[in-house]
């Protein structure tokens, strides 16, 4: 694409433009759109520039871009504006999240004001608050399928509800995550309801077919998301008598993104949450947003080309927004997420580290950080301007997305390996405590995923069900040993709600005929406000792992070398139940961190001779930031507790 050409192009569409926007003032966004329009362009003619109505779809795209602009409260102009001139400002150690469900956590949007002290008091200042908008009840997939993107949900409050808690937010420098849920929308939504009545234009929003011809084309290479409870991609819609694509839920309808209109529908339902003052919004199930027969369906370059053209589109209007990519995907593909260059081909600023979390507990089961080691050295270099969301657990299950090589690689047989962890974690293997549930489970591949609550999956559900006090200390430890890791590798530690005061499975779901099926519902609970309380309590389990996590969180953000500038070292030692890493700040502090984690029930060595060679441990003693212990070097090796970690000042 030439650069003219899109000069022309945008003289032309600004030529075009309603007199309600064009007599505006605008500078800033006329400023932002000529920066972007070159890249806005290459990208919208190389997705759908061989149609005849291109034109007309260029310009209504930049007319939503301004609408929305025109929309854009003050106060988030200013915001935009600040944002840009400290534009790494998401990098800082200073943002801890947490991940909560409003219904869970405070009953509703209007209850949440008063429950944010305890955020507080944890240090967390970034809440993601799971999916609210309004959702078929029984048919809502916890919140992702979506029947009207503009409106929140009455069983969550109202917009008006939201707004107050965006200023209570605000006010308490707290940011706000909301979902985009942007590859599918429910059945009952308005598009998917005309296109059930007959009408081709919404019938184009999908992926819509007379009989099984083409479906059965694509399921030839397609994998099942759910394969217990929605084999299949493809639902047979008896009212509008054909077959549509859905590759979550039978009732969560694929989103076609070869339709533009699709396109810009779902970006103006971006701006629209950016609009109402949220900081950044999670885009859901990335991967899957282009649909190609003959591949899985994911990943595809298209669906990289979409984000990006979201991307640049929100930095024209709302440029202080950022973006979470959810992409459960292998590491070599995560990271593309971020996109292949920060100017030219950005795409989300955030994702989800979910082979961090994965090889976690995969260290947990093991007891030894072999597969940790080698699986983190297979992440490719991120770009710097993007970061991670490290977290332990979320709403969804964990699953086994390492690769095969680096499986292989620590030494195991990649199968029978992650069978290995499915039976841990669901306290099936010898010497196991673990209680989470299969998920997922595919009786043609052999595969599983993991349900279950942090305190499930630690082993501490067990031991306080045993009364067991040195299995409740030594899961206390692994829940501890866990954010240590997240709150440490560099990137945004997401918690989620309940892991702080150490919540139980939840298995009231099981009652519950619309959750029944989906045992993820067991680590989704309502929060227990009177354990909560106990964390204030010396001696309790709730205090133990509240305190402790409180005070990781309040000495990560003393730590400029904890903030995310890819300045991480891998360090190789010689014992396979430690992972070793050094954080350094290269800015006025030089300040230099080594994490240590060991994963083993035992006690293990840390041989200072060989920290030495690589340039750390040069004096005589060294600090643990975390407990603000000194030890001595002089004897040649430091002893890391069994299941601990320090942050050592070096
Ligand atoms: C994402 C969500 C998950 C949901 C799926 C389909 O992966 O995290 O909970 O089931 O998208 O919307």
């Amino acid at each position: 694409m030439y650069e003219q050409a899109s000069h022309s192009l945008l003289n032309d569409v600004l030529i075009a433009l309603k007199p309600e926007i064009k007599y505006q003032k605008l500078q800033h966004f006329y400023t932002r759109l000529g920066a972007n329009f070159y890249a806005i362009h290459s990208l919208f003619s190389s997705l759908y520039g061989d149609r005849p109505d291109f034109k007309k779809q260029m310009l209504h795209l930049v007319e939503t871009l301004a609408r929305q602009y025109i929309k854009r409260p003050a106060y988030l102009k200013k915001l935009d504006l600040a944002r840009e001139k400290d534009h790494n400002w998401f990098l800082s150690q200073q943002w801890v999240a947490m991940a909560l469900y409003c219904d869970g956590f405070s009953g509703d949007l209007k209850g949440m004001p008063s429950k944010l002290h305890y955020l507080q008091d944890l240090g967390v200042n970034l809440v993601h608050i799971m999916p609210i908008c309004d959702c078929p009840e029984g048919k809502s997939d916890g919140g992702y399928a979506v029947r009207d993107f503009r409106n929140i949900d009455h069983r969550f409050g109202t917009l008006k509800d939201l707004d107050e808690l965006v200023d209570h937010l605000r006010k308490r420098g707290m940011l706000l995550t909301l979902d985009v849920v942007v590859n599918h929308t429910s059945d009952e939504h308005e598009w998917a309801q005309k296109a059930r009545q007959g009408d081709k234009t919404f019938q184009d929003y999908y992926f819509t077919f007379d009989d099984r011809q083409i479906p059965d084309m694509y399921e030839e290479s397609m994998p099942e998301v759910f394969p217990e409870t929605a084999p299949g991609n493809f639902t047979w819609d008896a009212e509008m008598g054909k077959w549509v694509m859905t590759v979550f839920n039978s009732y969560q309808w694929d989103l076609n993104y070869r339709n533009p209109a699709v396109f810009i529908e779902m970006l103006d339902i971006i701006l629209f949450w950016a609009n109402r003052g949220v900081d950044i919004l999670r885009l859901d199930a990335v991967a899957f947003l282009w649909k190609k027969m003959g591949s899985t369906c994911q990943n595809e370059r298209e669906a990289h080309q979409i984000l990006q053209l979201m991307k640049d589109c929100c930095q024209v209007t709302a440029p202080g927004v950022l973006f979470i990519a959810e992409a459960i995907v292998a590491p070599t593909e995560i990271i593309k997420y971020f996109g292949e260059d920060a100017i030219n081909a950005k795409e989300c600023e955030i994702a989800y580290n979910a082979t961090y979390m994965a090889l976690l507990w995969e260290a947990v089961a093991t007891r030894k950080a072999t597969l940790l080691n080698k699986g983190i050295r297979s992440i490719p270099e991120k770009l710097e301007r993007a970061t991670w969301l490290n977290y332990v657990r979320c709403h969804d299950d964990i699953g086994w997305g390492f690769s095969d090589a680096d499986i292989v690689a620590a030494g195991y047989d990649p199968q029978l390996h992650r069978r290995f962890l499915v039976d841990y974690f669901t306290g099936n293997y010898e010497g196991s405590h673990a209680m989470g549930l299969a998920f997922g489970e595919n009786g043609k591949t052999g595969d599983a995923r993991i349900s279950g609550s942090l305190a499930a999956l630690a082993s501490l559900e067990s031991a306080l069900n045993e009364n067991d006090a040195d299995a409740i200390d030594a899961s206390i430890k692994v829940i501890l040993l866990l954010h240590s890791m997240i709150l440490s590798f560099g990137g945004i530690p997401l918690l989620y709600y309940g892991d702080a005061i150490g919540t139980l499975n939840d298995d009231s779901y099981l009652s519950d005929e619309s959750k029944s099926n989906d045992n993820r519902w067991v680590h989704r609970p309502k929060m227990d406000w009177n354990k909560a309380a106990r964390r204030a309590q010396p001696g309790t389990v709730e205090y133990r792992i509240f305190s402790a996590i409180k005070k990781m969180i309040s000495v990560r953000k003393e730590i400029s070398a904890f903030a995310d500038r890819n300045n991480r070292e891998l360090l190789s030692v010689d014992n396979e139940h430690l992972f070793v890493f050094s954080r350094f700040d290269q800015g006025l502090s030089h300040s230099r961190v080594v994490v240590v984690g060991n994963f083993d029930a035992e006690p293990q060595f840390l041989d200072i001779l060989s920290m030495q060679r690589m340039g750390f441990f040069q004096y005589d003693t060294v600090k643990d930031l975390h407990t603000g212990e000194t030890f001595s070097l002089l004897d040649g090796n430091i002893v890391i507790p069994a299941l601990s970690f320090y942050w050592f000042q070096t």
